[in-house]
């Protein structure tokens, strides 16, 4: 019998997991265990998302909740290497790039249990993003390296990972939303938002650098605002950003806006998949936009994800208002790419846990 121990922790490593659980489930001589290390909490930030998702209630729960980077970090650290210790998996599997990602990894590694990274290689290039360190000791660490698009592979392959660690997957995350998109419908939302098909924006902001810089998120607010008064635009806030809006008193940017708290997972679809346009500066939507067929406009000055511009709808606007208030023109003037990047098919997971099979069983 094999162990396999999977790492989820913040909201988008639910649905990057949940296929991959799935694809493993009917394995002769496989025992999967999911650990949870509560870096999200709120009911619609994590348990709501692993219902949703038809995920196993996680077998631990580390309940290490908010705080600084270093705080979080080593308390993911201390309980899940107790967790280790106990349950002697054969294989650790952790996906994205969150603080929980490279605790769990830097623990692993160090009482010699081999780890899988799932969307391995994606670099922005720019290390006061706290991700873009989460990815760069992950895969330093990892043992298999299974990345999303041919970029993450150059990007690894530059830093020397040797390629036979190397395997080229697709998007998992992409698998989960093919997998719920038919149950998206507008009619779900419609007790918390007025919006018709094809004819609204949704926007997602939560990244440090853009929320809690004052005058970056004045910005950005100063062009929603703008845009707000054109065409009905849908903001399902994150805590974070909640309380900066409160606490710079920006209340106003949002009169014309429909604000909701954060939605479930498919809820969320619901309302991206029938928008006109996307703006965020979440990682996961620039991913799914492109899926979708839907443009995004990205309020960062880079991407981690260069195949959504490449291959996909994404735009890079940054943050400044009038390069977004000038995205948005040129968004509702253009015309859409249709491409889809190789390997975002909806079978990712069965790539994957082909891999870890060879891996544990040879
Ligand atoms: C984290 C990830 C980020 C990911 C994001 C998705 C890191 C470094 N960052 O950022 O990559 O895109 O999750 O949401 O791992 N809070 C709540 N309830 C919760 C969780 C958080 O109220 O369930 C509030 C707390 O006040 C907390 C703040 O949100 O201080 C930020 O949460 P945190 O997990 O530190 O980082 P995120 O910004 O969510």
């Amino acid at each position: 019998m094999k162990t396999v121990l999977h790492v989820v922790g913040a909201r988008p490593n639910y649905m990057k997991i949940a296929p991959l659980m799935d694809a493993l489930r009917s394995v002769d001589g496989l025992r999967q265990i999911l650990v949870n290390t509560g870096q999200h909490y709120d009911e619609a930030m994590a348990k709501g998302f692993i219902r949703e998702l038809s995920l196993p209630m996680p077998d631990r729960d580390l309940e290490v909740g908010s705080a600084s980077h270093a705080v979080q970090t080593g308390n993911v650290m201390i309980r899940f290497e107790q967790v280790c210790l106990e349950e002697r998996p054969d294989l650790v599997v952790v996906v994205g790039d969150v603080n929980s990602t490279m605790a769990a990894t830097l623990v692993a590694t160090k009482l010699h249990i081999p780890v899988a990274h799932v969307e391995a290689g994606l670099r922005s290039f720019d290390r006061t993003m706290p991700e873009e360190i989460n990815r760069i000791v992950t895969d330093r660490l990892a043992d298999l390296l299974l990345t999303p698009s041919p970029d993450g592979n150059d990007n690894l392959l530059r830093e020397g990972v040797p390629a036979e660690r190397i395997h080229l997957v697709g998007n998992i995350m992409i698998d989960t939303l093919y997998r719920h998109l038919p149950l998206a419908t507008l009619d779900r939302v419609a007790d918390r938002v007025t919006v018709r098909d094809g004819e609204y924006a949704v926007l997602t902001l939560h990244r440090p650098s853009n929320v809690d810089v004052r005058d970056t998120f004045h910005g950005i607010l100063s062009a929603v605002a703008t845009i707000a008064a054109e065409m009905p635009v849908v903001f399902p806030v994150h805590p974070r950003t909640q309380a900066r809006v409160k606490e710079f008193g920006f209340d106003d940017f949002l009169k014309n806006v429909q604000v909701t708290g954060p939605l479930g997972y498919i809820d969320f679809l619901s309302l991206t998949s029938h928008a006109r346009l996307i703006l965020t500066d979440s990682g996961g939507l620039q991913e799914e936009s492109t899926a979708l067929g839907i443009p995004c406009l990205t309020l960062r000055e880079n991407t981690e994800r260069p195949i959504t511009v490449t291959h996909g709808t994404n735009t890079i606007v940054g943050t400044k208002t009038a390069n977004i208030v000038a995205g948005y023109r040129a968004a509702m003037r253009g015309e859409v790419s249709k491409q889809r990047p190789d390997l975002w098919d909806g079978q990712t997971a069965r790539r994957v846990s082909a891999i870890l099979q060879r891996y544990l069983f040879g």
